[in-house]
């Protein structure tokens, strides 16, 4: 995979630097924050007291600094004669100074020279004023980052506060136009776009966003595969909570014990059980603990035994199905036959049943039609249906109905799960539907993929070892309420990794969403 030289230049505060710092540890590339450098000649500037008129003594000054740029975690460290001087180089004062400093040619000169030393074997992004104009105009890739000028005053207002520094907002927005002017208006390599860069405004877009946007363009300069996550995907609301009251429910006075699994995906059932919260099938075997109720819900019957054997409950219910029981135990009361779309023999669908009477029935998409027991009903679904077979019921039950409920007790997670991997299904090639083999929600997102486009329905990342990606150019990656974030990030860093890249991303967020390519 080719090492290309990425230029990424602008204004102050436009989001130069953090964007070229998550781009370089994404694509495994070395970040050079030029910027830094001339703040560097300032502060040496300041150090030994030297005027800016003085030209001959800066130029002496240049040719004796010693200035490294080491790279880390958080960005490049500025080491001025063996001092690491990267947080005093940050103040407004320098930063006006290194304004000043870097319009004089010999200080461009020296820098430019290093940093076409240290760009030189590829593989690097270099953020700045002049990298794609001057330092290296031959660059791969060039970006020109701009952003609303009072949207950049905020930005870096706050990053002064945060320091500790509190320089009214008025006075850094009148810094910044004048370093604007300064920095665009020198005589030598002034702020400009190079003619063949890409403009990205980054006024609305989130860090994340930014870097998804820089990252879609260079798919196809670095030959990578076009990975998508749709918009909804992974953890809901309901999993989060039930996962959080789990892990702070332990301690060492009780057991903490979940009647069944917690959710359905087996590797998080793991890392729980290693951290001492086990997983019991029967209410009955459970004693003088505190037991966890999963998201799926539970019958009545096993709370009623739970209570009995003096337990301590945390009901970690997801409130969407908690409302399902409410809603049925209503129409129970108001003497409704009920039917419930499901699957007879999903946890939730048990639980549910359980506040039913005799007439409640349970049918799932492929049944034949219930039959009806008199011409009023109502209907009520799993709340990770697909809102058309729950649709495609009421039309066909009506016909025999005078009064016909339907309740839309599918929850909004699933279905804007479901939305959201049937748009990316149509714009890919193939879609990897992530998550548990036993989780309903995302066996339901890969049934609605698959009818558009080819699908595997995959739990980890270790089934992508045997599969043939390549010859797939839009990839697209789904995953289900109870899918944790890591695992969506391993497939997305496995799908690269076979194509050859050494790009990687750190969280989902990171992973270019679909729909950004708008930016
Ligand atoms: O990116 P920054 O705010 O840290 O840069 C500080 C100053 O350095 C900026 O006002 C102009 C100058 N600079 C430059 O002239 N050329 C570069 N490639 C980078 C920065």
């Amino acid at each position: 995979m080719k090492r290309i030289i990425i230029a990424i230049d602008g204004p102050a505060a436009s989001g130069k630097s953090t964007t070229a710092k998550f781009l370089a540890s994404r694509l495994g590339y070395i970040y050079l924050d030029t910027g830094a450098m001339y703040r560097a000649c300032a502060l040496r500037c300041k150090q030994l007291g030297l005027k800016l008129e003085d030209k001959t003594k800066i130029i002496a000054m240049m040719d004796a600094m010693d200035l490294q740029v080491n790279q880390s975690s958080d960005g490049n460290i500025v080491i001025l004669h063996g001092t690491d001087v990267s947080a005093e180089i940050r103040t407004p004062e320098i930063s006006s100074l290194a304004s000043a400093i870097s319009a004089i040619p010999e200080v461009r000169d020296k820098m430019v020279a290093l940093q076409r030393k240290l760009g030189s074997e590829g593989g690097v992004v270099l953020d700045g004023r002049d990298i794609g104009t001057v330092v290296f105009p031959q660059a791969e890739a060039k970006f020109f980052l701009i952003a609303d000028v009072n949207e950049r005053a905020k930005r870096r207002y706050l990053e002064l506060q945060a320091k500790g520094l509190d320089t009214p907002f008025e006075k850094v927005l009148e810094e910044l136009i004048e370093r604007d002017k300064a920095d665009a208006g020198r005589a030598v390599a002034p702020l400009k776009p190079a003619v063949d860069s890409i403009p990205v405004d980054t006024s609305k877009l989130s860090i994340a966003q930014q870097v998804s946007c820089l990252f879609i363009h260079l798919e196809k300069l670095l030959s990578l595969p076009v990975v998508r996550l749709a918009q909804h995907s992974g953890y809901c609301f309901g999993v989060r909570r039930a996962l959080n009251l789990a892990l702070e429910a332990r301690n060492d006075e009780k057991p903490v014990i979940t009647l069944g699994e917690i959710i359905h995906n087996p590797q998080i059932v793991q890392k729980l059980a290693d951290k001492g919260i086990r997983v019991a099938k029967e209410a009955s075997e459970i004693k003088n603990s505190k037991v966890i109720i999963r998201s799926h819900g539970i019958p009545k019957w096993e709370l009623e035994t739970l209570i009995a054997n003096q337990n301590e409950i945390i009901d970690a219910t997801c409130p969407y199905v908690k409302r399902t029981h409410e809603t049925l135990q209503k129409l129970v009361a108001e003497g409704y036959p009920v039917i419930i779309l499901g699957d007879k023999d999903h946890p939730e669908v048990v639980g549910m049943l359980s506040y039913g009477d005799s007439k409640t029935q349970v049918v799932s998409s492929d049944d034949p039609l219930p039959i009806l027991e008199g011409r009023k009903t109502a209907i009520l679904a799993q709340t990770t249906q697909k809102l058309h077979n729950l649709s495609d019921l009421a039309c066909k039950l009506l016909p025999d109905c005078n009064e016909l409920r339907v309740f839309n007790t599918i929850c909004l997670a699933t279905s804007e799960r479901q939305n959201s991997t049937v748009e990316l299904a149509k714009a890919s090639d193939l879609m990897l539907v992530i998550g548990g083999h036993n989780s309903a929600n995302t066996r339901a997102l890969a049934s609605l993929s698959s009818a558009i486009c080819l699908t595997y329905h995959i739990e980890t990342e270790a089934e992508l070892e045997n599969l043939e990606l390549g010859g797939y150019p839009r990839i697209g990656l789904a995953a289900g309420a109870s899918t944790p974030e890591e695992m969506i990030v391993e497939v997305y860093n496995k799908v690269l990794q076979k194509s050859g890249s050494t790009a990687k991303v750190k969280c989902s967020g990171e992973i270019p969403m679909f729909k950004e390519e708008s930016c």
